[in-house]
């Protein structure tokens, strides 16, 4: 309890999965959060809950594709609450041909704009407006949901690893801008969660095959990956900057050949 009391948070995409899960976080430990989604009634829907359990919760629709938006958010939440401690760069580009990209040679043009303007240029326009406060504060944490998929290569999905790997530059890159002046930038990459937005993809046959990868019992929740925001978001992580926090069942902690040989033992 209390981890995050007196801080203001914004989450982008906090209507669904991780960004939902990690709006309550936050609220039970103490922030203020501005819940915002793209669609108006998940986003009222988290902050109820919020706002019944005992917290603190405005909401906003908000599509970090579209930058007067973002400028709207970010001075929404200093009238409303005076300040903004965390931004989570959370949301992602929902277009229903990211569930089957699978075709390199027909590359989908349109959907790698969509993904940079949505994944990654809705984190950074965000940050350009959050940070002019941050730095007036002399504080602030911003945390961006970046992916595994972010780190090698992959099979499908053309746009989507790209997106998050420059996701992983920046993040590197604001942190590096402006850790000096107390505003820290993190990234995490989670590896297999829960969430509609992996079931939009992955059928039920390939969700049990992600768990042969994983170095882990158990598949991912959205509350692993809020976990780790709320550590990130809090000042216990004061030390932290530019990291690019796995968190992904041990995933990518081993070689390839490890479910192979494991099913040799
Ligand atoms: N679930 C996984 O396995 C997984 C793995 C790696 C990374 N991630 C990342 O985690 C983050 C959250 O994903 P999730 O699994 O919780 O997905 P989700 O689909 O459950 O939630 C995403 C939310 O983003 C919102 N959104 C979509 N387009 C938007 C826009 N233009 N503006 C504002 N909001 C918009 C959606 O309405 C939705 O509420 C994403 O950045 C995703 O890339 C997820």
């Amino acid at each position: 309890m209390n981890r995050l009391k007196g801080k203001v948070a914004v989450i982008t995409g906090a209507g669904s999965g991780i960004g939902r899960i990690s709006a309550q976080t936050f609220a039970r430990e103490g922030a203020q959060v501005v819940v915002t989604d793209l669609y108006a009634a998940s986003a009222e829907e988290v902050a109820r809950s919020i706002n019944e359990a005992g917290g603190s919760a405005l909401a906003l629709k908000v599509d970090v594709g579209v930058e007067a938006d973002l400028k709207h958010m970010i001075d929404s939440t200093i009238d409303h609450f005076g300040r903004i401690d965390v931004l989570f760069n959370n949301a992602v580009s929902k277009n229903p041909a990211t569930a089957r990209d699978v075709d390199f040679i027909d590359f989908n043009e349109a959907l790698f704009h969509t993904n940079m303007r949505v994944n990654v240029l809705g984190g950074v326009l965000a940050c350009k407006w959050a940070l002019p406060h941050m730095l007036a504060q002399g504080s602030g944490s911003i945390i961006f949901t970046s992916s595994t998929s972010s780190i090698a290569g992959e099979v499908a999905q053309f746009s989507y690893g790209a997106s998050k790997a420059a996701v992983n530059w920046y993040t590197q890159t604001i942190a590096a801008t402006f850790g000096k002046r107390g505003v820290r930038c993190n990234a995490i990459l989670p590896g297999v969660i829960r969430t509609p937005a992996l079931e939009g993809w992955a059928n039920e046959a390939m969700t049990q095959a992600f768990l042969d990868i994983q170095n882990v019992p158990r598949l991912g929740e959205p509350e692993d990956i809020a976990a780790m925001a709320l550590f990130l978001a809090s000042d216990e992580s004061a030390y932290v900057n530019g990291a690019l926090m796995r968190v992904d069942g041990g995933m990518s902690c081993a070689t390839p050949m490890v479910p192979v040989v494991r099913a040799w033992l």
